[in-house]
C-alpha cells in the first residue's frame, strides 16, 4: 500500500494524535502493569491501531510483564488487523521491581524472579495474536518476515543495541515501518542517538513522546554494511559525543536540547562506560 509523502507523515506525527486518545479507549490493556508513561502507552496503541496497515509484524523488544505489548495488541485488535505480534524479554524481575511495578497494579506477591507466567496471564486477552520469546533478545533472533512496527526498550548497552539492530532492522518495511526508540532521550543510553545519526539516511525523526521516546520512520532499512558502520561498540567517547551533538542539531526543532546536553554530560562523567545501569548521574 502506498504511503503519503514524507511531509504529510511528518505533519501527522507533529500533531501527536495519540495525546487526544482517552485512556479508556485502551480497554483492558490499561490494566496490564507497565513501566511506560501514559502518553507512551497511548502512542503504542495509536501506532498499532492507526498507523499500521497489517503489512508486517509488530515487535516489542523488552516487554517486561506485557504492558507495552498489550497496548500494541489492543490497538491492532481494534484496527481489525491480524499480523503477528512478538514480545521479547528475559521475563525476570527483582523483588524491588515486583514491589514497585507489579504489586501496585494488583499482581499478588509471588516467589522467585520468573515473570513469564504473569506476562502470559496478563496477555491472555490477545493470546491469538501475541507470541512471547523468553530469554536474551540477542540470542533469540528474528525469523518472522517483514516488520511494520519495531519498539526497542532493551538497548541497555552498546553490545545490545548493535546486536538488536543487526537482527531486526534489515526486516523493517521500506517506506512504511516505524521504529519507536523508547530510551532515545535517556541520559544513560547516549548510544541510541549516536547510532541513529549514523543511520540518518535510513530513518527520519518524526516526533518525541514523553518521557523518553523518539519515533522514527524507516525510509529504507539499513543493510549489514550500514549497520557495521553504525556499530556503537567501536565508538570512542568522542565519537559518542559527536553523535549526540549531531542529533542535538538535527533534532533541534523538537525542543529536547536539554536532554542531549544531559547525555553529553553523562558520557563525560562516565568515561568508557557502555552499560546503562553502571552510569553515574553527572
Ligand atoms: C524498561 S523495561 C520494559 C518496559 C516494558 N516495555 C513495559 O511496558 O513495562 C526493559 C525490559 O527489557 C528487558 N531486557 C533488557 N535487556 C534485555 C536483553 N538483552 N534480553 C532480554 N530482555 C532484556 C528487561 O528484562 C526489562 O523487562
Amino acid at each position: 500500500m502506498q504511503q503519503p509523502p514524507l511531509d504529510d507523515i511528518r505533519a501527522r506525527f507533529a500533531a501527536a494524535p495519540w495525546e487526544a486518545i482517552a485512556p479508556t479507549s485502551l480497554g483492558v490493556a490499561r490494566k496490564v502493569p507497565s513501566m511506560l508513561s501514559e502518553t507512551e502507552r497511548k502512542l503504542y496503541f495509536w501506532a498499532a491501531r492507526d498507523w499500521a496497515q497489517g503489512r508486517g509484524a509488530i515487535v516489542d523488544l523488552g516487554c517486561f510483564a506485557g504492558g507495552s505489548t498489550a497496548c500494541l495488541a489492543e490497538g491492532q485488535r481494534q484496527a481489525g488487523h491480524g499480523a503477528p505480534i512478538h514480545g521479547y524479554d528475559r521475563f525476570t524481575a527483582t523483588s524491588g521491581v515486583k514491589k514497585r511495578v507489579l504489586q501496585p497494579a494488583g499482581i499478588p506477591p509471588f516467589r522467585g524472579r520468573d515473570i513469564l507466567p504473569v506476562a502470559q496471564a496478563l496477555l491472555s486477552p490477545w493470546s491469538d495474536r501475541v507470541t512471547l520469546h523468553p530469554g536474551e533478545i540477542e540470542e533469540n533472533g528474528w525469523h518472522g518476515g517483514p516488520i511494520e512496527i519495531l519498539v526497542l526498550d532493551a538497548c541497555k548497552s552498546t553490545e545490545a543495541i548493535d546486536r538488536m539492530s543487526q537482527t531486526f532492522y534489515p526486516a523493517l518495511i521500506a517506506g512504511g515501518a516505524l521504529v519507536i526508540q523508547q530510551d532515545y532521550f535517556h541520559w544513560r543510553q547516549p548510544w541510541i542517538a549516536a547510532q541513529m545519526e549514523r543511520l540518518a539516511d535510513h530513518f527520519v525523526p518524526l516526533a518525541p513522546c514523553p518521557d523518553s521516546t523518539m519515533i522514527f520512520f524507516c525510509r529504507k532499512p539499513p543493510d549489514a554494511a550500514a549497520l557495521v558502520r553504525a556499530a556503537c561498540t567501536r565508538m570512542r567517547d568522542k565519537d559518542l559525543i559527536a553523535g549526540v551533538q549531531s542529533a542535538r542539531a538535527r533534532l533541534a526543532g523538537f525542543g529536547m536540547t536539554d536532554r542531549f546536553d544531559h547525555m553529553i554530560a553523562a558520557i563525560r562523567a562516565n568515561p568508557g562506560q557502555r552499560i546503562a545501569w553502571r552510569f553515574e548521574r553527572p
